[in-house]
């Protein structure tokens, strides 16, 4: 199995449009890597490819990526895109995917909903794009000779579903995280996740690889930075710093953070927090890291 992580950045990207936050500037200037949105590709065999999360970058990402550039005249090697929630940085992207590719677009039942309601994804040619409804803890072929299976991790609605009153710690088909299995390997993707209780770090266990929620390093990061007033927990995402302490008696393969805010410290590879990840066990995504199983 082969991952190449298209966008390691959360949304908003690295640097941000409108942002001028240390890491952004630094990111302008060419002195840390900037990162593209949360996008993830996956193929059992080289051959054919699925996309996990369709980012508002995809064009620039697809672009990027040799293993998928066109293989005939409106033509790329891709199968598959699933959603693993309804957010913005999620499912933009889809947009960008309308021009004459076929390919089957996994979701949950609420995440198809969610994008049923926005008219203008309807560019998406139902005659190309068949919309196929996923059920919670069930595998099914994302691609020939890849299994994945989705399962429930504590979220929230997206952004533009939200009311007066939040819920952060949803479990449904809000927001998944997603298993892939092939050639005997399994690795797991959850780009979005509140908290890590005890039936998931157990799902996570003997996992090969874990591409999981690097959001924020410290809850309050943005609040402190003077970024916004939302706590990472509000937004749907655990601390990294936290996610490290919960997972270090955990045995993973290869563990790797992605969907980073611009906010998190994580995104400068010489910050003391990154080298304290690192130390411990973790490896920061980047824009282009493969992951080979
Ligand atoms: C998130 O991951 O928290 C969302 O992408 C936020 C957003 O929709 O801007
Ligand atoms: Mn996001
Ligand atoms: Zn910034």
């Amino acid at each position: 199995m082969k991952i190449i992580i298209l966008g390691a950045a959360a949304g908003g990207g690295l640097p941000q449009w409108n942002c001028g936050c240390v890491n952004c500037r630094a990111a302008r200037a060419g002195a840390i890597p900037s990162m593209t949105q949360s996008s993830v590709a996956v193929s059992a065999d080289g051959r054919d490819w699925a996309i996990l999360n369709a980012s508002p970058d995809i064009r620039a990402q697809i672009a990027a990526t040799s293993a998928l550039h066109p293989t005939g005249p409106r033509d790329i090697p891709l199968r598959s895109v699933l959603v693993t929630n309804g957010d913005i940085d999620h499912v933009a992207g889809l947009l960008t995917l309308r021009e004459s590719q076929a390919f089957d677009l996994f979701a949950t039942g609420a995440i198809h909903e969610a994008l049923a309601s926005n008219p203008m994804l309807s560019a998406l040619r139902a005659d190309l794009v068949a919309r196929r409804h996923v059920v919670l803890d069930r595998p099914f072929a994302l691609l020939p000779g890849l299994q994945a299976t989705i399962f429930a991790v504590p979220g929230k609605v997206p952004l533009y579903q939200e009311g007066e009153v939040v819920e952060t710690g949803l479990i449904g088909e809000t927001t998944v995280g997603v298993e892939l299995a092939a050639n005997g390997r399994r690795a797991l993707y959850v780009p979005g996740c509140a908290d890590l209780p005890g039936w998931l770090t157990d799902r996570i266990a003997g996992a090969d690889a874990l591409l999981f929620d690097g959001t924020l390093w410290q809850d309050d990061e943005m609040i402190r930075l003077g970024l916004g007033g939302k706590t990472g927990r509000r937004m749907g995402h655990a601390p990294a710093r936290e996610t490290i302490a919960a997972l270090s008696a955990t045995p993973v393969g290869q563990r790797v953070f992605v969907h980073m805010n611009n906010s998190n410290p994580l995104t400068d590879p010489r910050s003391a927090e990154t080298l304290e990840a690192e130390a411990r066990g973790w490896q920061i995504g980047r824009d282009g890291m493969e992951i080979t199983l």
